[in-house]
């Protein structure tokens, strides 16, 4: 296994991290873990040197305010000398916090939950606009400093859902010491993106990288054009391979998670890992991933390039994020999922910002520089997720 250094932690991290957000199950309950499974794939990657594990109070969950299973199902695969091999990492419920309070009683709760004294990284989870803007009401900076003064976290840091000027903004705000962001070959510039990943380096904090795989729509049932691109390279590479490596190829990631579902998506990513140097990836090779990435992007229905100069829309409308979801659907599902992207309309993003919310008033249009008619466009979101 090759370690990476964790920002100025003075922390080494495995470049393979363990997500458990997508652990095997025996049926279709996402409570209901495939223990016996899932505790062989994670003993095995902490015994192939993987010494990064990810989880969250709402992972393998129904409700996103309940503890879900994934935190206790941790407490129990770490159980016989495990837990002193690895650093765990879990996350503050943000959307849950309505009190100062209640980050001390969802930080508890996680302790039980996971059956240790100390969380080695604590992430204050998904930030995004609003989230913010209430934690900072609330004084989060004061808890997270408590936390480590007695103990009960060793580092702090955030995982980050907005656009990059928020992105920016967290990162000056507070002595993190590590972030984590969502980045693949597709989305080099979404979000964070490369841009927020160089940013936070240079600010000396450790970058963890989730969704390498984009939640394995870059690994499985990929579009026939992006594959007809990897067969005909050089160096023959599954899927899977050219998009952990492009996210490898950057010096400045401490740490990627997958959250691996079966013992041979582990084992092909542990192989992968093996050879995981910073800019390991050819110029040839990045043009690759770069076609990869543009035939994705023709799939896309509404142009939108989430610049953002159409918000803030006065009624609150989250304009490129209700395209982004849309287009999502169009890029990797099928008509069978389509329930299961109108749960994450509804599940991710505020009500408050939903299409439906829009008036009509045409104000965005006027800044728009791709001429999206957003009207127009918001009424077919509508009309989809509603
Ligand atoms: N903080 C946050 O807001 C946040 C948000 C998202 C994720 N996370 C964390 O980040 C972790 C990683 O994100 P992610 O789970 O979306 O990671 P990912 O690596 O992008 O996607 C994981 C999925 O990719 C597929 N996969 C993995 N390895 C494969 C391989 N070698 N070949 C083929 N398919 C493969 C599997 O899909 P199938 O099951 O379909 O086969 C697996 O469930 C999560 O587990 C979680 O811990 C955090
Ligand atoms: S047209 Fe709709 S989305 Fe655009 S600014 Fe007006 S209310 Fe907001
Ligand atoms: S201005 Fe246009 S391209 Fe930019 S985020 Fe808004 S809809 Fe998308």
């Amino acid at each position: 296994m090759l370690y990476r250094d964790f920002g100025n932690t003075k922390e080494k991290v495995s470049v393979l991290g363990f997500g458990c957000m997508r652990l095997p199950l025996n049926g279709d309950n996402p409570r209901d873990i495939d223990e016996e499974t899932a505790i062989n794939m994670l003993r095995s990657a902490i015994d192939q040197g993987v010494n990064f594990i990810d989880t969250a109070y709402p992972y393998h969950g129904i409700d996103m305010n309940q503890g879900g299973a994934s935190e206790p199902f941790l407490a129990k695969a770490l159980q016989d000398g495990y837990r002193e091999k690895v650093k765990i990492a879990t996350k503050l419920p943000s959307w849950a916090v309505e009190t100062r309070e209640d980050m001390d009683r969802f930080l508890d709760e996680q302790l039980r939950r996971l059956e240790t004294d100390c969380i080695d990284f604590y992430m204050v989870h998904g930030i995004n606009k609003s989230y913010w803007e209430n934690l900072k009401a609330l004084g989060f900076e004061e808890f997270l400093d408590q936390a480590i003064a007695d103990g009960r976290i060793k580092h702090a840091g955030f995982s980050f859902h907005d656009r990059i000027e928020l992105f920016k903004e967290v990162v000056d705000h507070y002595d993190w010491s590590f972030c984590m962001i969502q980045l693949n070959y597709l989305d080099d510039d979404y979000q964070a993106g490369e841009e927020g990943l160089e940013y936070a380096s240079a600010r000396g904090l450790g970058v963890i990288v989730m969704e390498p795989l984009r939640g394995g729509h870059l690994a499985n049932n990929i579009p026939r054009e992006v594959q007809k691109l990897f067969d005909e390279a050089e160096t023959k590479r599954s899927p899977a391979q050219w998009a952990l490596r492009w996210v490898w190829n950057h010096p400045e990631v401490s740490v990627v998670i997958s959250g691996m579902s079966t013992m041979e998506q582990l084992e092909e990513n542990l192989k992968i890992a093996q050879e995981a140097h910073p800019n390991m990836l050819s110029d040839q090779e990045l043009d690759i991933t770069g076609q990869a990435k543009s035939i994705f992007e023709n799939k896309v229905k509404i142009s939108c390039t989430d610049c953002g100069y159409c918000l803030p829309c006065p009624s609150g409308v989250n304009i490129p994020e209700n395209f982004a979801k849309y287009n999502d659907y169009f890029l990797f599902g099928n008509p069978e999922m389509k329930d299961f992207y109108k749960y994450n309309y509804h599940v991710f993003m505020p009500e408050h910002e939903h299409a439906a919310v829009c008036n009509e008033c045409g104000i965005c249009e006027e800044h728009c520089p791709q001429g999206i008619r957003i009207t127009q466009e918001l009424k077919k979101v509508k009309e989809f997720f509603e």
